[in-house]
């Protein structure tokens, strides 16, 4: 891949309902990457098989191996969860820590070897209450940091009376909201093009070659 391929980041709505306030999240995120960045919203959450380490070493279940391939094809990854019970909803942990596993177990591999590892990753959250699931996103960068992936954690976006926030478009009304979203994306993209950069540089000093 060139160095100029536009940056893919994966949107995780942590929350399988339709009419999700995180999935607006990042839809609209979607609908604002800057140029050089698609956010392509992640499917299948809901088919992630529960975690069972005696079915792991026959490899990924069907479920969470799309969902595993989904974040592969990608350079970051972008979640908006919401909070259950003040902490992460349990089929968005499940699927991480499907994605702390190697395919096959550990016998195939090591953390660094699974699909989080070194991954960018952002976590962006939403609640109808006052604190804007802000347990759930500290939380989930807890998990993150865990399996190894490369956290930006600014800036913040814990966005608080999630069922006012919206208009009708989908679009957020506080300004400073609709920034630190824009921010979000802005910054694991950044950290992406240069992680990016920095393995062409590697590849090219131990080849020889020229990458563009
Ligand atoms: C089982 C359950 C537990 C919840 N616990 C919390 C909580 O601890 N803190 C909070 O702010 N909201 C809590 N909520 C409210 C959700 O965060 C809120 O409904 C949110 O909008 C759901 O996200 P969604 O709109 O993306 O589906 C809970 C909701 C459910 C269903």
């Amino acid at each position: 891949m060139t160095t100029d391929a536009p940056i893919r980041i994966l949107a995780i709505a942590g929350s399988l309902r339709e009419g999700s306030f995180n999935r607006l999240l990042v839809r609209l995120a979607a609908s604002r990457a800057p140029e050089g960045v698609e956010l392509v919203e992640a499917t299948g959450l809901r088919d992630v098989e529960p975690f069972d380490a005696d079915i792991e070493a026959d490899g990924y279940p069907a479920g969470v191996a799309a969902f595993a391939a989904q974040v592969a094809a990608s350079d970051a990854v972008f979640v908006s969860t919401p909070e259950y019970n003040g902490s992460v909803p349990g089929q968005l942990k499940n699927a991480f820590d499907w994605l702390s596993r190697v395919d096959g177990g550990p016998d195939r591999g090591a953390l660094r070897d699974s699909p989080m590892f070194g991954r960018p990753a952002a976590v962006v959250s939403a609640s109808d209450g006052q604190f804007g699931a802000t347990w759930a996103r500290d939380e989930m960068l807890k998990v993150l940091r865990t399996q190894g992936a490369r956290v930006v954690a600014e800036p913040k976006l814990a966005l608080a009376a999630a069922h006012e926030a919206f208009d009708a478009d989908g679009v957020l009304k506080s300004p400073d909201a609709l920034e630190r979203l824009d921010g979000v994306v802005v910054a694991l993209a950044d950290t992406a093009r240069a992680l990016r950069a920095a393995r062409a540089e590697r590849s090219a000093s131990s080849t020889g070659a020229t990458t563009t």
